[in-house]
């Protein structure tokens, strides 16, 4: 046999549907073989590991500039740090949309900045303004240039797309073969409840759970798929928070419907009642949707096993908590409907996910690998490239200690945020290698990152893109 370049030796390889005992042979960016006693140039002893694919975080804010002018603080580089550390390989963030723009200006310089990511990436691309320039003209160029990931928001006041809007993105990304992913709340029940809310004195980080329970999560999410079943155009149903919005996505897929759903980490470990720590601290917590409560977490789990939700994401969002740019960009006595939403967790997201699921018996090693690295590659229409070990895929590895425990510190994520919401969390299991193309990038948390050296990931058409050739009275108002 000839001699590989890299091998890890010893180690169990774990794959969406095979746990292993054999080397891994890696030459160039690739891995090559997979057997035992393999022999290379360089050896690294595995024993005692797990070899998992590097994680692709196929939902994360890196470097993204906002309507108000604001950006995310995580950039590409430090994204790719943060991630490198925690054992994700690709990353899989957002180009922005301004109403009454169109895409080309914005993309072209998200693109640009792009160019410096160490770290592999896909991209989605966020419509806010649905003119008919961006729908017949920009959205066919783009899917032919590899960005078949649309991304829309149903709530958010500089983002948000009406019923009609909504329609006729859907109907564009039928006819382009794109994916459609949605941020599930509506937006009138939230500003309804919000006005409220301050109407009443409470304008404290707590209260924003407060403006957008389940129902208006729940709401949306039926709503959603409603109109992607009208349209047939699957749709995949972003950060899921509670097992009743499962519910509507698992009622959907029951009878055929191709909607999927992801949730995050931050719906596992944390909850409403972090939002109320004293003076502005819950901010550090508040995303959306919301947190919910401690048992909401047993339902996600639930929901994960039966198969209704198959990617977990991190939902990284680059705010840090002191100085005037991220959660205190409009002042510390900024009420809870001016604090910016989102919570790092590149970092955190497979040690999470290991520990809460694995490691608690709720989920088993293959089903860890689906959630984190086969599924959002597959859905994302970047598999077998990324998201699983195999000869002629890329070499992107993580050597995982599964009996390794861990307090989480804001140091152990090595993002650019001066914070995790996860501080103090224990966790058992951690990322001790990661391997990115046939690279060490992150060896006992020291991370080597070459800016630039990140690939850009066409998204192929998937099947679970493609419609079903089904609508209501066989009359077909997206091709009309
Ligand atoms: O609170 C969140 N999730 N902020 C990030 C933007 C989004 O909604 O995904
Ligand atoms: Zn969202
Ligand atoms: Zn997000």
């Amino acid at each position: 046999m000839t001699e590989c370049e890299l091998v890890i030796r010893g180690g169990v390889v774990v794959t969406a549907s095979d746990v292993l005992h054999c080397d891994v042979g890696i030459s160039g960016e690739r891995i090559t073989a997979l057997a035992e006693h393999l022999e290379g140039r360089q050896v690294i002893d595995a024993k005692g590991m797990l070899v998992l694919p590097g994680g692709v975080d196929s939902h994360c804010h890196v470097e993204q500039l906002e309507a108000d002018g604001s950006i995310h603080e995580e950039s590409f580089e430090t994204a790719a740090i943060s991630a490198f550390a925690g054992g994700t390989t690709t990353i899989i963030p957002f180009a922005p949309q301004f109403k009454g723009e169109l895409l080309h200006g914005p993309l072209a310089d998200y693109r640009c900045r792009a160019k410096r990511s160490p770290i592999d990436y896909a991209l989605h691309q966020i419509i806010t303004d649905p003119s008919e320039n961006v729908l017949e003209q920009e959205l066919p160029a783009l899917a032919a240039a590899g960005m078949r990931n649309l991304k829309v928001f149903l709530t958010y006041d500089p983002f948000h797309l009406d019923d009609g809007q909504f329609l006729r993105v859907l109907s564009a990304a039928k006819k382009i073969g794109a994916l459609v992913s949605v941020h599930c709340e509506n937006y009138e029940a939230i500003r309804w409840r919000s006005e409220a809310l301050l109407r009443a004195g409470r304008p404290e980080p707590a209260s924003h759970a407060i403006s957008r329970p389940k129902v208006v999560e729940r709401e949306a999410t039926y709503r959603a798929i409603a109109l992607a079943e009208l349209v047939d155009q699957p749709i995949h149903i972003f950060h899921v928070s509670c097992a009743e919005v499962a519910e509507e996505i698992a009622r959907a897929q029951r009878r055929g419907v191709k909607v999927t759903g992801e949730t995050c980490p931050q719906y596992m470990v944390l909850t409403a009642g972090d939002m109320a720590r004293p003076g502005f601290e819950g901010a550090k917590f508040m995303c959306s949707p919301s947190p919910r409560l401690k048992e909401d977490a047993d339902g996600l789990w639930a929901a994960i096993r039966n198969g209704t939700l198959d990617i977990i994401s991190s939902d990284h969002c680059g705010y840090s908590y002191d100085g005037d740019k991220g959660k205190r960009l409009n002042g510390t006595d900024a009420d809870f409907t001016n604090i910016p939403n989102g919570v790092p967790g590149l970092a955190a997201r497979m040690a999470i996910t290991f520990s809460e699921g694995v490691v608690a018996g709720r989920i088993d090693l293959n089903t860890f690998v689906c959630l984190t690295a086969t599924n959002p590659a597959k859905r994302y229409g970047i598999y077998p490239r990324k998201g699983t070990i195999a000869p002629g895929t890329d070499a992107d590895l993580v050597l995982w200690d599964p009996q390794r425990r861990v307090t989480l510190t804001n140091a152990l994520m090595q993002h650019a945020i001066d914070y995790t919401p996860y501080e103090g969390l224990e966790v058992t299991g951690w990322p001790v290698m990661t391997i990115a193309r046939g690279r060490i990038v992150m060896d006992k948390a020291d991370v080597q990152t070459t800016p630039g050296s990140g690939h850009f990931l066409a998204s192929a058409v998937t099947d679970g893109a493609r419609p079903r050739g089904l609508v209501p009275d066989g009359f077909d108002a997206a091709l009309a």
